[in-house]
């Protein structure tokens, strides 16, 4: 039986497919020595494409205002004891202008579905970013929009979008979210947004609510399936102020399997090590690192609003100011071999299929 586990490791580093079902064995089967064996295959991957170099992107937590009400999440609408704001524009280029000193060229703009920040707000916003910073990425995070509205933002410059899939288990998506969000539009939305040119990011949470080894085997289908740029997965992390308050957390183990699952599918993708994984663990982004991730995204918002943007209970990295969290990212990456590089970090290019025929001769 643990044979048959190691053979679909290698399989899956070969090949960069698995069935659903195989994708479960693996995660109903996970020992520590499997996901050591997995994590070693998935840094030899990851090294291969990007060496040690870990991509950093600034993250600008915009606005915590949200119309919906996902059940998980801190700053649903129903939160009332969530003290919302929003970022003006000088706030929002003032930190870009922070970060780009700091050597940061992505600049990540998320915040929740807040319509204040209509197209053409955030297309004047993108442009001017674009303008000031021609070097940068900018990467949106905001949530569902309409074909017509991501197009507008991406012929304005944005290069990146990243709207987590959260499950790819139409059955749990209901669990999860309220009656007026659906499965059929989130994927809907993450179509668009490649269809347009974004380079795409998608991606979930580790143990949330509900959720069971087949639809975990079920995202990591999806993702090998619509072979985004980016995946974005973190431990499901309690608030208490949601109606999922009482629910265990995901676990830092079964979050770095899945790096390493995610590494071998694509060893070019943009993973991140997230910062849920280190708000449950001291050491988790490093240990992300560890297990085949490559990106860190540390925060950029102004310490005045850090504590709001409270998306789980005991977030990290609330109270330092943006060079203070650079420079303890650095260190901490360089204390495992690595180091934070200046560049924008696109995905490089993995021909998957070349790989396969390759393999084949
Ligand atoms: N725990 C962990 N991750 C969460 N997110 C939202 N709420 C939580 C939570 N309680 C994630 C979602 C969302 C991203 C911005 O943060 O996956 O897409
Ligand atoms: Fe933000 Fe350490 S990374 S304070």
């Amino acid at each position: 039986m643990q044979n048959k586990l190691y053979s679909l490791i290698d399989k899956l580093e070969k090949e960069h497919s698995l069935s659903p079902d195989e994708y479960k064995q693996l995660l109903d089967g996970r020992t520590p020595e499997l996901a050591e064996y997995t994590a070693k295959k998935a840094v030899a991957a990851r090294q291969a494409v990007y060496g040690n170099d870990v991509y950093v992107r600034g993250l600008i937590e915009i606005s915590n205002i949200c119309k919906n009400d996902c059940l998980y999440c801190g700053i649903r609408h129903s939160n009332k004891s969530c003290s919302r704001y929003r970022l003006g524009e000088e706030e929002i280029l003032s930190c870009c202008e922070e970060g780009y000193a700091l050597g940061f060229r992505t600049f990540v703009m998320q915040g929740g579905e807040d319509p204040f920040f209509t197209d053409e707000l955030l297309c004047d916003l993108i442009g001017k970013i674009k303008k000031q910073y021609p070097d940068c990425a900018v990467t949106l995070s905001l949530g569902e929009r309409s074909f017509d509205s991501y197009k507008a933002l991406f012929d304005a410059g944005a290069d990146r979008y990243l709207l987590r899939h959260e499950t790819a288990d139409p059955e749990l998506y209901k669990k999860l979210h309220p009656e007026d969000l659906s499965f059929e539009n989130r994927i809907n939305c993450l179509k668009n947004l490649k269809e347009i040119g974004f380079q795409t990011g998608c991606g979930f949470m580790v143990g949330a609510p509900y959720q069971t080894n087949s639809s975990l085997a079920a995202d990591l289908k999806f993702v090998e399936e619509f072979r985004p740029a980016m995946c974005g997965i973190g431990p499901f992390i309690p608030h208490g102020a949601t109606p999922f308050a009482e629910f265990k957390a995901g676990t830092l183990e079964v979050t770095l399997f899945l790096l390493s699952l995610l590494r071998l599918m694509d060893p070019s993708l943009l993973l991140p090590a997230t910062t849920a994984l280190g708000t449950i663990n001291p050491t988790g982004r490093e240990q992300g690192i560890l297990a085949g991730a490559n990106v860190v995204m540390p925060n950029l918002s102004p310490v005045s609003v850090r504590k709001k943007y409270e998306l789980y209970d005991n977030k990290i990295c609330t109270g330092e100011e943006s060079a203070q969290c650079k420079s303890c990212l650095s260190r901490r990456m360089e204390s495992i071999g690595y180091k934070i590089v200046t560049a924008r970090g696109d995905k490089k290019p993995f021909n998957i299929q070349l790989k396969q025929e390759g393999s084949n001769n």
